[in-house]
């Protein structure tokens, strides 16, 4: 007997979603969504012009998902053509080269340039960021630890991959983490769950670890001027010490923070009549 009802009720509609990547010029952009997409690898350096435009599909539980990736040039000069292409995003790649410290101090002026043409639609909780610590086959050059891209990552609320776009490390599953974690995200109403912002940690605290780790000396790293009394010393490691005593704080990286902090209190009130 024939039934006029819809052959696919059980399906769950597709999804149309756009991505972008972002990062500073020559960090392996175009080479992961390569690696992703075409399974290998090009050493040669071929800079992107403006922005590369491809479709891929991919399944996430019973769903099909159709992602449109705008792959961005990182290259100051391309500012002009990239800024057309923020709006309307719910995923974005930002990629640093683990080799090259300013790609990784880069993040947030490109968090920056993002906000700033997104305008009034600028609502960063509908958007799922994926960060990726990319070329970490080339051991041997790494200046930016893991830790540290970590504690950057998470700390915003944002997913923190190592990748390889060389070997393939980590590609699949960034990638996998990041299309399951948009479909979550327009599941749940256009909205991050709010398990994945919850880290146990504040930003407060993320960002003091940073500070700390490229402080230039003792004064700098307790954040008091240099010929600051004893009292100002000891104020201000009170305070970074209630901030990151390992007991309260389970930031990467809290207890050398904390530890660092100690020894520049003590070599500081050494020196200080
Ligand atoms: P723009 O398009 O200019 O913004 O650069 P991009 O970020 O897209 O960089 P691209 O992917 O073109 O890669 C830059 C260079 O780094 C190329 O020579 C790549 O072969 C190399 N590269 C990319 N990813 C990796 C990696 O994981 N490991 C190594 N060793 N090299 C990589
Ligand atoms: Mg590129």
């Amino acid at each position: 007997m024939e039934t006029n009802a819809p052959k696919r009720r059980d399906n769950k509609k597709s999804l149309r979603v756009k991505v972008i990547s972002l990062g500073n010029a020559e960090v392996g952009k175009s080479c992961i969504i390569k690696r992703y997409c075409e399974k290998r690898f090009v050493p040669k350096y071929l800079a992107t012009i403006g922005i590369d435009y491809g479709v891929t599909k991919v399944q996430v539980r019973d769903r099909e998902i159709k992602v449109n990736i705008f792959d961005m040039a990182g290259h100051p000069f391309f500012y002009e053509v990239r800024n057309e292409f923020y709006k309307d995003s719910q995923g974005v790649l930002l990629v640093y080269d683990v080799g090259l410290r300013e790609s990784f101090d880069a993040l947030d002026s490109w968090l920056g340039e993002m906000k700033q043409e997104m305008g009034s639609q600028a609502n960063m909780d509908s958007i799922v960021f994926i960060v990726c610590a990319n070329k970490v086959d080339l051991t041997k050059r790494r200046v930016v630890d893991e830790g540290e891209g970590r504690l950057w990552a998470e700390s915003r609320g944002f997913h923190y991959f190592e990748t390889s776009a060389q070997s393939g490390e980590g590609i699949n599953e960034m990638f996998q983490s990041f299309f399951s974690s948009i479909t979550d995200m327009c599941e749940n109403g256009g909205k991050r769950p709010v398990s994945e912002v919850s880290v146990g940690f504040t930003k407060e605290q993320a960002d003091t670890i940073r500070r700390i780790r490229n402080s230039k000396d003792s004064w700098d790293m307790l954040g008091v001027k240099p010929g600051a009394t004893r009292e100002e010393v000891n104020k201000a490691y009170r305070k970074l010490a209630v901030l990151l005593h390992p007991d309260k704080c389970v930031a990467p990286g809290s207890e050398d923070a904390f530890k660092a902090v100690v020894n520049a209190r003590t070599s500081l009130l050494k020196n200080i009549k």
